[in-house]
Formats: structure tokens, sequence, C-alpha cells
């Protein structure tokens, strides 16, 4: 299935709340007023996934946080196992060069899905009481790279002209 990754509209809040009530559970829900801001804070930015007409999934981020925080993510129930929340993931990796999140231990549907996309378990020593029952995970784009070696004549170029 195609996704197509846009902005969130106001049009959208209604599929989002709907996707939201069918994701998670009464206590993990975010009020009305929540909702309502959503346009206005400057700090968050939503991304909606759309199969024609339809907001299929949405991911909302923390881009204030350092680094960006996936604050949520879901998929309708009907859109699910289809390569949506890849999409949507694909997408904000491509967007911010470092993401994290925090997901709940229990779920391991969505674990497996960060750990193929490249994140990777984080350990934490603040925020205790949420350790308990959730996980840190963070993305590096450029992960990959750290561990290459560096391009032939790159450390004799760096000696000879006393540059780093
Ligand atoms: C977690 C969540 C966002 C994943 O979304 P999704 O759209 O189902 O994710 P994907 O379809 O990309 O991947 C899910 C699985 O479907 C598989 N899949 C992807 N495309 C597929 C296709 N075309 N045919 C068959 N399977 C497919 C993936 O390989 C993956 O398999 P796995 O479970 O063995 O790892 C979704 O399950 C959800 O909304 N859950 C409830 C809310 C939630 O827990 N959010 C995360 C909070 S941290």
């Amino acid at each position: 299935m195609n996704y197509r990754m846009r902005a969130f509209e106001p049009e959208d809040m209604q599929a989002i709340k709907d996707i939201d009530r069918l994701s998670f559970s009464a206590e993990e829900q975010y009020p009305d007023e929540f909702y309502n801001s959503l346009l206005a804070a400057e700090s968050l930015r939503a991304i909606v996934a759309e199969d024609g007409r339809t907001a299929a999934g949405y991911a909302l981020l923390d881009v204030k946080a350092q680094p960006v925080r996936i604050r949520s993510i879901a998929v309708a129930p009907a859109h699910r196992n289809k390569g949506c929340g890849a999409a949507l993931l694909r997408y904000l990796i491509e967007q911010y060069d470092t993401l994290e999140l925090l997901v709940e231990k229990s779920n391991a549907g969505a674990i497996r899905l960060y750990e193929r996309l490249g994140f990777t378990f984080v350990e934490r020593s603040s925020d205790a009481e949420l350790a308990a029952t959730h996980h840190m995970f963070r993305r590096f784009k450029k992960a990959s790279c750290l561990n290459d070696p560096p391009p032939p004549n790159r450390a004799a170029t760096s000696l000879a002209d006393g540059t780093t």
C-alpha cells in the first residue's frame, strides 16, 4: 500500500482522535485541550499518512526536544500491517538527524518495528518512574557511518596540515 506523507491539517483532527481512541488505552489518551492546541503549539509537529483522502496514521513530534521526540505514533487498525507505520518512520528518519521515543516495554510489535528501522535501546538514568514501564529508543541518521574507517588519505592529510 502507498501512503502519502503530509502535514497535519485542521480537517484531520477527528480522524486522529479516532485513531488514538482505537489505539491507546483511556489513560493514554490525550485530553481534548491537547488536540485543540496541536495547530498552535510551536513545539509540536504532526505528520499524517494519507491513503487517498483518509488519514490512515499519524506521528506527533516534539521538534523543540533534543533530540526530536516522537510523542505519539499510531495507525488505524484497518491499516495496520500494511507498511504505514514503517512509511511514517522512514519519512521522519529522512527529516531529522536524530529521533527519540519512549515505548511501553510490553509493546513488542512496535519495538520490533523500531529496531528493524535502526532505532536502538538507550540506557537511562533519569525518569525512574517511566523507566519501570517504558524503553527509550534513539535513531541516529548517520549511525551506520560512525564505525566506518576514515577515507584513504584522510588521516595523513590531517597530520600533515595540523587540522582535524
Ligand atoms: C505500532 C504501529 C504504529 C505499527 O504500525 P503498522 O502500520 O502496523 O506498521 P507496519 O505495517 O509498517 O509494520 C507492522 C508489521 O507489518 C508487516 N508488514 C508491513 N507491510 C506489510 C505488507 N504489505 N503485508 C504484510 N505485512 C506487512 C511488517 O513487516 C511488520 O511485521 P512485524 O509485526 O512482524 O514486525 C501500530 O501497530 C499501532 O498503531 N499500534 C497501536 C499504537 C501504538 O502502539 N503505537 C506505538 C506507541 S510507542
